[in-house]
């Protein structure tokens, strides 16, 4: 067993009928509150009839195709192609970089078979979250190709590899409810169930993943142990970015690179450096410029705020950093790339130490000086004020940062 796909559009969007789940206080109850929507959910989101491909102006169609020259640049702009493409960037960015890899003639891929597989998956990330949707999707994917690029993963991976690494950057969130795990576990939410309360999230993208795969049929014309072999792996880099197994992948990644022994002749190990750069690719927004990288932060703290205000309305335990009257944008920010990002990038430059390294440093540096002198009190210059001097310098755990599940 091990694959079961799961089926598309199977996840209650968060318009549940929250006055149920208010009402209502026993278990079952609630459980069934939110089964009760799963069948209406495509609806309920409103997936529409997909933004129509052939309809883009050709004036807008000529500036996306002129920016995807620069797919390869760290201050791609994202945001703008998104416009460009009328929101099917991450449609257009993955069969662009699948074809410039030559993927699409290598695996005799049916363009229609992927077309209507990239359609199918950027339709299943949910428009309406503000981090967790396609665009989001489409930047890992972006920043997946950077590093696809990097001498190091050039040289050794094949295009197998490749494939793998971008498909896995492009469905990594398929269908992310918006909502992290406490969330999904502390309402019994039957994914919490399904996947037993570990790594929900990253096991249902995972299936999503697969399930699309199956009903596009894309790989069909492999051979059966072919086409499994992918959906394994695909789950291996999907689970990956699981942010609360963050320190199990880094710790790994710091022996392979004490002890110098990562030989990217073994697939393994070309396995674990694709992990470790799917795990920087989902992470990176602070590393990029800060014009990008400010949106993004905006962006994740309005989705955790949202969800706060969810728990708080339903007098739920508000899950750490959804509290919007206890965090700010910059406070999330700081603590997010203190305990989290910059222990990742610290060993991935270790591992490979390029110009696009070091840009990545510079700019995760400059942007947490920006978010400090927005935040005064959470660099612990604080003056006395209307906050407690020992709760303003308190330090955001790394646990409570796993829990708020940034950005997997
Ligand atoms: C998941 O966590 C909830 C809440 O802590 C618990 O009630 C439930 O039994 C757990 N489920 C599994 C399969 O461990
Ligand atoms: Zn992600």
């Amino acid at each position: 067993v091990g694959f079961e796909p799961e089926r598309r559009g199977s996840h209650p969007y968060l318009g549940v009928d929250f006055r149920t789940l208010h009402s209502l206080c026993n278990r079952e109850a609630l459980l069934f509150s939110f089964q009760r929507h799963l069948l209406s959910s495509r609806l309920l989101r409103g997936v529409p009839h997909l933004n129509p491909l052939h309809i883009l102006d050709e004036d807008y169609c000529g500036q996306a195709k002129c920016m995807l020259e620069k797919v390869g640049s760290w201050n791609f702009d994202i945001f703008l192609f998104d416009r460009l493409t009328n929101g099917n960037s991450l449609v257009f960015l993955t069969f662009h970089l699948l074809n410039q890899y030559g993927l699409i003639e290598l695996f005799q891929l049916d363009m229609v078979k992927l077309r209507r597989f990239l359609v199918l998956v950027q339709e299943d990330y949910h428009n309406q979250n503000p981090y967790h949707n396609a665009v989001h999707a489409a930047d890992v994917t972006q920043a997946m190709h950077c590093y696809l690029r990097e001498p190091k993963l050039a040289q050794s991976l094949t295009s197998f590899d490749i494939l793998l690494g971008l498909l896995a950057a492009a469905t990594h969130d398929l269908d992310h409810p918006g909502v992290n795990q406490p969330f999904l576990i502390k309402t019994n939410h039957y994914l919490a169930a399904l996947y037993r309360n570990t790594s929900v999230l990253e096991n249902h993208h995972w299936r999503s993943a697969v399930g699309l795969l199956r009903e596009t049929e894309l790989f069909s014309h492999l051979p059966v142990e072919d086409s499994l072999s992918i959906e394994r792996q695909l789950g291996s880099l999907i689970l990956a970015t699981d942010i609360s197994r963050q320190n199990e992948y880094l710790s790994r990644f710091r022996t392979h690179l004490d002890e110098n022994d990562l030989c990217l002749g073994h697939a393994s190990h070309r396995h674990f450096v694709l992990q470790m750069a799917l795990k920087c690719a989902d992470i990176c927004n602070p590393c990029r410029p800060w014009e990008l990288s400010k949106q993004w932060s905006e962006k994740v703290t309005e989705e955790f705020f949202h969800q706060g205000d969810i728990e708080k309305k339903h007098k739920l335990e508000i899950s750490p950093l959804c509290d919007s009257e206890a965090n700010t944008i910059a406070s999330v920010q700081i603590g997010f790339m203190t305990y989290v990002v910059e222990p990742l990038f610290a060993e991935w430059v270790r591992f490979s130490d390029t110009r696009l390294s070091q840009t990545m440093l510079g700019h995760l540096g400059l942007n947490k000086a920006s978010w400090s002198a927005l935040e005064p009190e959470a660099s612990g210059s604080s003056e006395e004020g209307e906050s407690e001097p020992g709760r303003a310098t308190e330090e955001p755990s790394s646990r409570a940062l796993s829990q708020g599940s940034q950005e997997s």
